[in-house]
């Protein structure tokens, strides 16, 4: 699909639905929609007032143009408050004015630049990430013809609207966008089609033929044994899909001397939750559980787009949770690649075993400044926060704060959580240094200091547990239904702030 920013008077722009959006506070007097008013034979404001319409964020209302404007229809959509809006809110209205408004056999889509607010570039940039996420569609299982969307989508400002020129703004949402999207279908991709070796080779896909500044590297089981990463080879060990250790660098010119962010991901493939099976409803959806890396891979997709001259490293430890002869066993004990043993309780709670692996090679091999994980981690977290929320945990307080203003200016909702010594003492273990379960209380707390545990106390890091927001059942705002891309986002805000 294409989006396109361009400057001249919406009401001229042929397209199959002209979309006019309008604040709660100044609708009635939209030039706009006086405009349209007028062309409508002065049938439109007494129509969206005999609809009750108030311009509410979220609320919609549609009418057949009968020829007298260039576009086919008209949807006058409402924004909310204007001084209410956020990068959240303006994203997902430009989301739901593509999700919500495609009927069959519509095609191309203008959007009137009506937007208030100080940074107009900013907001072109979040309605160019919506446009782009509100038209996903997971549909490469589906026949052809169930295919619906828009093929062409236009953003159209009044020159009075939007000083400047919008072009570096548009790229940066669009390539966003995409990046988000290639996350989601990462996710929604069943395990059949999405094992470890088609996620490293998703990621070599994003090496380009020219392309210097972005290396890929796969390492095998027999290499992962030499690297000593026993905890993630324990989880692995049972699957007829073999292990993969992905790791990605971005390094323009320049930057080789720097110290660099590092991401890791959980990277589980799929979450049977071994020999402490999983019951049906709980694993039905563990073809999630790699989320934390596909949003490492959708940030890499963003960064070859985007280019920015700061060096980054992504590392998936991924595999598979399988179930079968070769399976560790609750009772286990085995020794990280940092040296401290842990005492297997519950072969479900896996993730915290590869990423502690992964956390402590990311920090040997690469000398990070700065350090985040993304992670599918806990249910207690879902409990805790809901679909909609990131928990955010972190050993520095300054870096936290940090990543949540991020996490705000990106659009997405993540909310702190304590990494609070008093409850080291519930991971402790009688048969090794800790265990890998916490108790029933603060499910998402324990993981959280487990991770600690492998992470240098002088390292500013965040752990970001997204088993809520990162596949939903219910959407929220411009989180899709299923796989959402959660992540990306403030991933991308991340490395251009740095
Ligand atoms: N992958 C799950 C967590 C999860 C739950 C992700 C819901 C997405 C949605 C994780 O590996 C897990 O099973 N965690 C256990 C830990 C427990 C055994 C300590 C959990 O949360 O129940
Ligand atoms: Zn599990
Ligand atoms: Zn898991």
């Amino acid at each position: 699909m294409q989006v396109t920013f361009k400057k001249g008077n919406p009401m001229d722009v042929k397209a199959d639905v002209l979309v006019l959006p309008v604040y709660e506070e100044t609708w009635e007097e939209s030039p706009l929609l006086l405009e349209a008013d007028k062309a409508l034979d002065g049938l439109l404001l007494p129509a969206l007032k005999s609809r009750d319409f108030k311009a509410k964020a979220d609320s919609r209302a549609a009418f057949d143009t009968w020829g007298k404007l260039a576009a086919g229809k008209l949807v006058v959509a409402g924004v909310g408050k204007a001084d209410e809006q956020s990068a959240d809110s303006l994203w997902t209205f430009a989301s739901n004015a593509v999700s919500k408004l495609h009927t069959k056999g519509m095609k191309t889509a203008a959007m009137a630049y009506t937007f208030a607010g100080d940074d107009p570039k900013k907001t072109l940039q979040l309605l160019a990430t919506g446009l782009l996420t509100g038209s996903y569609s997971f549909d490469k299982y589906k026949k052809k013809d169930n295919k619906t969307g828009f093929s062409k989508l236009s953003i159209v400002a009044p020159k009075e609207n939007f000083k400047g020129n919008g072009k570096e703004a548009l790229e940066k949402g669009l390539a966003l966008g995409e990046a988000i999207n290639f996350s989601r279908t990462l996710v929604n991709t069943p395990t059949e089609d999405m094992n470890p070796s088609h996620l490293a080779q998703a990621a070599k896909s994003l090496v380009a033929k020219d392309e210097k500044d972005l290396k890929v590297q796969v390492r095998s089981e027999a290499e992962i044994k030499k690297l000593k990463m026993d905890l993630y080879l324990a989880v692995a060990r049972t699957a007829a899909n073999p292990p993969k250790l992905i790791t990605l660098e971005w390094k323009p010119k320049g930057t080789t001397r720097q110290k660099p962010l590092v991401v890791v991901g959980k990277g589980l493939m799929y979450d049977t939750g071994g020999l402490s099976l999983k019951p049906s409803t709980s694993m039905d959806t563990m073809k999630c559980d790699m989320a934390g890396s596909a949003a490492v891979l959708g940030l890499f997709h963003f960064l070859v787009h985007a280019r920015p001259n700061r060096r980054v490293v992504g590392v998936i430890a991924a595999c598979e949770n399988a179930i079968g002869g070769k399976s560790y066993r609750p009772g286990d004990v085995f020794t990280s690649r940092r040296g401290i043993s842990v005492e297997v309780l519950n072969t479900d709670a896996e993730g915290r075993l590869t990423l502690a692996d992964a956390l402590d090679f990311a920090q040997t091999q690469y000398k990070p400044a700065q350090m985040i994980d993304l992670a599918t981690l806990t249910g207690a977290c879902v409990v805790a926060l809901g679909e909609s929320t990131v928990g955010l945990m972190s050993n520095n307080e300054e870096f936290s704060g940090k990543i949540g203003e991020l996490a705000e200016k990106a659009g997405e909702d993540f909310w702190p959580l304590p990494l609070n010594p008093k409850y080291e003492k519930l991971i402790k273990s009688d048969f090794a240094d800790i265990k890998n379960v916490g108790g029933r209380w603060g499910g998402a707390l324990t993981a959280g200091l487990f991770l600690k545990r492998f992470v240098d106390d002088d390292l500013p890091w965040a752990h970001l547990d997204i088993a809520g927001p990162a596949y939903t059942a219910t959407p929220f705002g411009h989180l899709s239904k299923y796989a959402t891309g959660v992540g990306v986002a403030m991933l991308a805000e991340w490395v251009l702030d740095e």
